[in-house]
């Protein structure tokens, strides 16, 4: 176990092996057989599948069919593709309090693998718009109604609480950029898919669906934050797409990573609203914080746009001693920054419509970590002057009518007003959380996953860097204070203290909580203490990890930590083995390894009851790297693992894998990690 200290009680369970025989068949070459495709909890504990990728999640819902032959419209009313960041919201219960036997998940669907969505896989000839459909159905947000029943946790498969948000739903534009010439696109009427509504989507105030929601977040008012990451990857370009140094659009798509082929994905061939040859300017619709409300299935979501675009990892929020509310966010990519939202208003605790729209309002700032171990938060404002002694109000990329409209553009373009003011570059910010602030401790402090990063130093890699580009050998960071390694395989967790424990703080002081990495040192041909990292465990080296991304304080004071490494337990991972989760004393820094994921898989999303006795954990994309030929070849989860879902009843249909929601409890009832 794992002692007590201030604000955190303790961790009661032992680390469980690294599941090293979770290995991609083809890169070793073994057999099936060899596989353990399957989740791993500590002894004590017990697993289940909650629900996965094509379970009904509200009325009209068919059963997941096992092949694939789902169409986009059973899609829309199935749970999403390659579940991500996700939170329980209590009903209250009888009395009066908050639920831990009845609430709504809201889950994040990150992304599609086609191979496994379509039953014959194609993207290529004979790729239809029908496909379009159901991958844009298969992304988005799932809301659905969990209940636990008999000691039983089961989805309530008809609840009037079950919704669907895709890439098709129609969405309100807020804030600052709202209504911005560059926020304006051609007119779409979509008009073949039964779930969507149509509309004038064209005045910058209003456009449809999101894509590629990673990690999530909450408000203090009981709405849900789905958070924009690798948005660019869904669009295409079916003709020249602009990606010139000196236009605006084409400045744009190069900071984003706008391109002509995309990440793959198909869309803009038969739905022209994602082909940027014909479409600009509907990427600057994307890259945004959403704002659902889970209890109104009727409400529309909000795309905050004071929060910035830039590719949106968690939005963790902190209401401070008084009363005021920021959200901490990272931006996914090699060399990109970490920033802060603080709302012009305070939070109201008694009158939940008075929050309604704190979020467009505020001061969003991006971080400088300053080798004397302080930081100071950069306002992304007109008057704030750059690193060129120009403020941004006369900066070419921002200038405009009036300051509001200077405003705007610097959220549209935030990426490259952080670049302007010398924010600090750092390993790929993931997750952010706070710390709660309980049992004697007080401070406002929050950690973020810096996941890896092989574009600092010197290096030779692709990805991106400092310029935009993602050519080989473009320009790029050297190792700071907060990014010591100029190869990050491992990477590493850093966090802050506000200064006067108060949001509003305009410098923090920081250090290093955690570098990751394999105390056998896999790397045996590099500097090994490089690769070793520093993290404390018992017996030493029984918790490695690396890759480090969903992060998360539960409601008690413990650390728990995800990881996103390659998912086949091969090369620099061999001994690490699977992905996995790990939870951590805030204090001493020390680990304990409390679940291993199937073969392939990433570990991300977390979330429990208020109680604690009830955790959820998202597995996403087992499997990963099979081929429509044979969408089993990699993994066989969840139903490899269980014949039946947690509700004891649903059968988990043999066929292909599928991201999916676990449910844990303790055996004897008590506390998650207790
Ligand atoms: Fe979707 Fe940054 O992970
Ligand atoms: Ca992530
Ligand atoms: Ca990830
Ligand atoms: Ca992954």
């Amino acid at each position: 176990p794992v002692a007590a200290g201030p604000g955190f009680p303790g961790i009661g369970f032992e680390s469980i092996p690294a599941e090293t025989r979770a290995r991609n068949v083809a890169v070793h070459g073994g057999s099936a057989g060899a596989v353990v495709d399957r989740v791993t909890v500590p002894t004590g504990y017990t697993a289940n599948l909650f629900v996965a990728w094509g379970d009904a999640i509200m009325p009209g819902g068919q059963p997941f069919s096992g092949t694939a032959s789902e169409s986009a419209a059973d899609q829309a009313r199935q749970y999403g593709m390659h579940t991500d960041g996700m939170h329980f919201f209590p009903f209250n219960g009888t009395d009066g309090k908050p639920s831990s036997e009845r609430g709504l998940l809201v889950a994040n669907n990150e992304y599609t693998h086609e191979d496994i969505l379509f039953t014959d896989g194609q993207v290529g000839a004979g790729y239809t718009l029908a496909k379009t459909r159901k991958s844009q159905a298969a992304h988005g947000v799932s809301v659905l109604e969990a209940r636990r029943v008999g000691g039983k946790w089961r989805v309530a498969k008809t609840s009037l609480y079950g919704r669907r948000i895709t890439s098709n739903t129609p969405m309100r534009i807020a804030g600052p950029a709202a209504g911005h010439a560059l926020m304006r696109t051609r007119e779409f009427v979509i008009t073949d898919t039964a779930s969507i509504a149509t509309g004038n989507m064209t005045d910058g105030t209003t456009c449809f669906g999101t894509v590629n929601n990673c990690a999530n977040g909450i408000t203090p008012w009981g709405t849900y934050l789905a958070c924009e990451e690798n948005w660019n990857g869904n669009f295409g370009g079916t003709g020249a797409v602009d990606t010139s140094a000196t236009t605006e659009i084409g400045k744009l798509n190069r900071r984003y990573g706008v391109s002509a082929g995309g990440f793959g994905y198909r869309w803009h061939t038969t739905d022209a609203r994602w082909d940027v040859t014909t479409n600009p300017n509907e990427p600057h619709l994307f890259g945004w914080v959403v704002e659902i409300d889970p209890f109104d299935p009727k409400s529309v979501p909000v795309k905050r746009t004071a929060l910035g675009r830039f590719k949106h990892e968690s939005a963790q929020y902190v209401v401070d001693k008084n009363g005021d509310v920021a959200l901490y966010m990272g931006d996914d990519e090699k060399n990109e920054y970490i920033y802060k939202f603080v709302c012009a208003g305070k939070f109201n605790p008694t009158n939940k419509a008075a929050n309604r729209n704190l979020l467009d309002s505020g001061t969003l700032y991006v971080a400088r970590f300053d080798g004397n171990l302080v930081g100071e938060w950069l306002a992304l404002v007109p008057g704030t002057v750059g690193k060129d002694g120009v403020a941004l109000r006369d900066n070419p990329n921002f200038m405009g009518a009036s300051d509001a409209e200077v405003l705007a553009k610097i959220l549209i373009k935030t990426r490259m007003a952080a670049d302007a003011v010398g924010a600090t570059m750092m390993d790929r910010p993931e997750w952010t959380g706070a710390r709660p602030r309980i049992n004697g401790f007080s401070e406002v402090e929050i950690y973020c996953t810096l996941t890896n990063n092989d574009r600092r130093g010197t290096t030779p890699a692709s990805g991106n860097s400092l310029d935009g580009s993602t050519a080989a050998g473009g320009a790029r960071p050297g190792v700071d204070a907060a990014n010591p390694r100029a190869d990050n395989v491992y990477g590493h967790i850093i966090r802050w203290r506000e200064a006067g424990q108060t949001v509003r703080a305009t410098t923090f002081g920081w250090d290093v909580f955690v570098q990751n990495g394999d105390t056998a040192t896999a790397k045996a041909a590099k500097p090994t203490n490089d690769y070793k990292g520093n993290i404390v465990d018992v017996p030493a080296g029984s918790a490695d990890f690396g890759a480090p991304d969903g992060l998360w304080f539960d409601p008690f004071g413990r650390l728990w930590v995800q990881t996103d490494q390659s998912g086949t337990g091969s090369g620099d991972w061999v001994n690490i083995g699977a992905n996995c989760m790990v939870c951590a004393d805030p204090n001493t820094g020390e680990m304990r390894r409390f679940l291993t994921g199937p073969n392939g898989c990433e570990v991300t999303g977390v979330t429990m009851t208020p109680d604690g006795k009830t955790l959820f954990v998202g597995v996403q994309h087992p499997g990963e790297g099979s081929t429509a030929a044979n969408p089993t070849q990699f993994s066989s989860w969840p139903q490899g693992q269980w014949s039946v879902a947690s509700d004891g009843v649903t059968p988990l249909a043999a066929g292909r894998p599928r991201s999916g929601v676990v449910v844990i409890t303790k055996d004897d009832g008590g506390v998650i990690g207790s």
